[in-house]
C-alpha cells in the first residue's frame, strides 16, 4: 500500500509503452481482501492509472457485505474508474450452463410462451456443495451462505430466468433487463422472515462414506460459530410475469452431492381425463437446467407406459453438452478474462445491479443477526439441511426433488 509502489507501476508501464511504441491497454486484477477495495483503486487514479478510457479494473467479490458497504465500494470505484471500465466479476455468468439460459429462453420459440404465471407453478434453484468452507474459515466465518452465494450465485440465475426478452445482445440491454427482475424482488417483511428464510449449520457426519467434521471444527472457525452453513428463501417477484410464482432458492456446504440445478416446474394440466390409476405415481412436468456437474437439460414429461392400459409415467427428454458438442466446455473463468480482454461487459455486473441484489437480502441478513440461531448446528453433513428448508416448499404442497446428480447415472463418467 506504499505509494511508492504506485508511482513505481506507472513509471514501468510508461517505459513499455515507450519501449513498444504503444498505448498499451491495461488491466488490472483485484482478487484482494475486502479491506483493499477502498485503497488500490485511488492510488491507480492518483497515479494516473485510470484515465486512459481503454483501461479496465476487474474486481473479485465480495462488493461489500451489506448494502451500505457495497455502494461504499461502488462509490469508491467509480471516484477512481469509469463504470464502463469496471468489470465486477461473477464466475457463474462465466459458466457455458449459465450462459446457455439465455440462449434456450430467447432462441427457441418453444417455451417462452409458457414462460410465465399462466403455465409455471414455481422455480426451484438449488446450488449443493460436497465441500466444507476447506481453507476459507476466516472468510467464511464473516460471509455465511447468504453472502457467500445467494446475494451473487443464486439471484443472477434468478435475474437469468426471470427476465423480459432482451431487445438486443448490447451489454447495457441484457444488464438493464436484469436488474429489473431483482428490483421486482418482493421485500421480505422483518417480522416474517422465519416463513421464508431458513438458515442452517452443518454438523459432523459422512459423504461419500468418509467422515466429515462439524463446521464447527473446521480451520480458523469459532467453535460457537453461529455463521450459517446452508441458507434457503422463498423469493416472490411483484411483476405481471411472475406474479404468485414463488422461488425457491436453497444452497449449502456439506450436502450430500455437488449440484446446480434449476428446477422449472409446470402447473398441472387443467382437466385430468385420464382414470386415477393412469397416473399413480404421477410427477409433475418439470424442466431442469442441470449447471453442473451434468451439463444439460432434461424435461420430465408423462408418457404412455407400453402395455394394454393406459398407464401415465414419468419419463426423460435429454440434451447433454458433452454428447452434442465436441469441444468441451472452457473454464468459467477463461471465458470471462477472454471477455475482459475483448472489453465485453455483458456477463459482468454493474454498480446498480450489486446493490439491488443486496436490497434483496438486506431484512433476512438484519433479521438473522438480530435473533441467533438456537439450534446450530441443525444437519448432519451429508444430508440436505435442516428440517426447515423441507418445511419451506412443504407449507404449499411442495417439495425439492433431488437433483439429477443423485441419479449416478446421469452425471457424465
Ligand atoms: C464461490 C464461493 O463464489 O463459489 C465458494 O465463495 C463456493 O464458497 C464457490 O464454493 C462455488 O463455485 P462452483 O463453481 O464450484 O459452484
Amino acid at each position: 500500500m506504499d505509494p511508492i509502489t504506485y508511482e513505481r507501476l506507472a513509471a514501468t508501464l510508461a517505459d513499455m509503452d515507450r519501449e513498444w511504441s504503444t498505448e498499451a491497454q491495461r488491466i488490472f486484477y483485484l482478487a484482494v481482501p475486502p479491506w483493499m477495495f477502498e485503497a488500490i483503486p485511488i492510488k491507480l487514479s492518483e497515479v494516473g492509472l485510470a484515465s486512459r478510457k481503454q483501461t479496465r479494473l476487474v474486481v473479485e467479490k465480495p462488493i461489500g457485505s451489506d448494502l451500505e458497504s457495497a455502494k461504499a465500494v461502488n462509490r469508491t470505484l467509480t471516484q477512481a474508474f469509469h463504470e464502463s471500465q469496471i468489470f465486477r466479476i461473477d464466475h457463474y455468468l462465466g459458466k457455458e450452463t449459465v450462459q446457455n439460459i439465455l440462449a434456450f429462453r430467447f432462441a427457441n420459440p418453444l417455451f417462452e410462451p409458457l414462460w410465465n404465471r399462466n403455465y409455471i407453478n414455481h422455480v426451484a434453484i438449488t446450488v449443493a456443495e460436497q465441500v466444507g468452507v476447506e481453507h476459507r474459515g476466516r472468510y467464511y466465518e464473516k460471509a455465511g451462505a447468504l453472502r457467500d452465494m445467494i446475494q451473487n450465485h443464486l439471484l443472477q440465475l434468478v435475474s437469468l430466468i426471470a427476465m423480459e426478452p432482451p431487445v438486443s445482445f448490447a451489454a447495457d440491454e441484457i444488464r438493464n433487463k436484469k436488474v429489473d427482475v431483482l428490483r421486482a424482488i418482493r421485500p421480505m417483511v422483518p417480522d416474517k422472515i422465519s416463513t421464508c428464510a431458513v438458515r442452517g449449520q452443518y454438523r459432523a457426519g459422512e459423504i461419500n462414506g468418509q467422515r466429515v467434521c462439524a463446521y464447527r471444527e473446521e480451520p480458523d472457525v469459532d467453535p460457537n460459530s453461529r455463521t450459517e452453513t446452508f441458507a434457503a428463501l422463498e423469493l416472490s417477484l411483484d411483476n405481471w410475469r411472475w406474479h404468485d410464482v414463488p422461488f425457491y432458492l436453497r444452497t449449502g456446504k456439506r450436502l450430500p452431492v455437488r449440484a446446480s440445478e434449476i428446477v422449472i416446474q409446470f402447473c398441472r394440466v387443467p382437466h385430468r381425463a385420464f382414470p386415477p390409476e393412469a397416473a399413480s405415481d404421477f410427477q409433475p412436468v418439470r424442466l431442469i437446467l442441470s449447471i453442473q456437474p451434468f451439463e444439460g437439460i432434461v424435461l420430465k414429461f408423462h408418457a404412455k407406459q407400453p402395455g394394454r392400459s393406459m398407464h401415465l409415467r414419468s419419463v426423460d427428454m435429454r440434451f447433454g453438452y458433452q454428447e452434442n458438442f465436441e469441444t468441451p466446455s472452457p473454464d468459467a473463468y477463461e471465458t470471462l478474462l477472454r471477455d475482459v480482454l475483448v472489453n465485453d461487459p455483458t456477463q459482468f455486473k454493474r454498480a446498480d445491479e450489486v446493490e439491488a441484489a443486496w436490497i434483496a437480502v438486506m431484512p433476512v441478513l438484519q433479521a438473522w443477526a438480530a435473533t441467533p440461531p438456537d439450534d446450530f448446528p441443525n444437519y448432519a453433513a451429508g444430508t440436505w439441511g435442516p428440517k426447515a428448508a423441507e418445511e419451506l416448499l412443504a407449507r404449499s404442497g411442495r417439495q425439492w426433488f433431488p437433483p439429477l446428480a443423485v441419479k449416478a447415472s446421469i452425471v457424465p463418467p
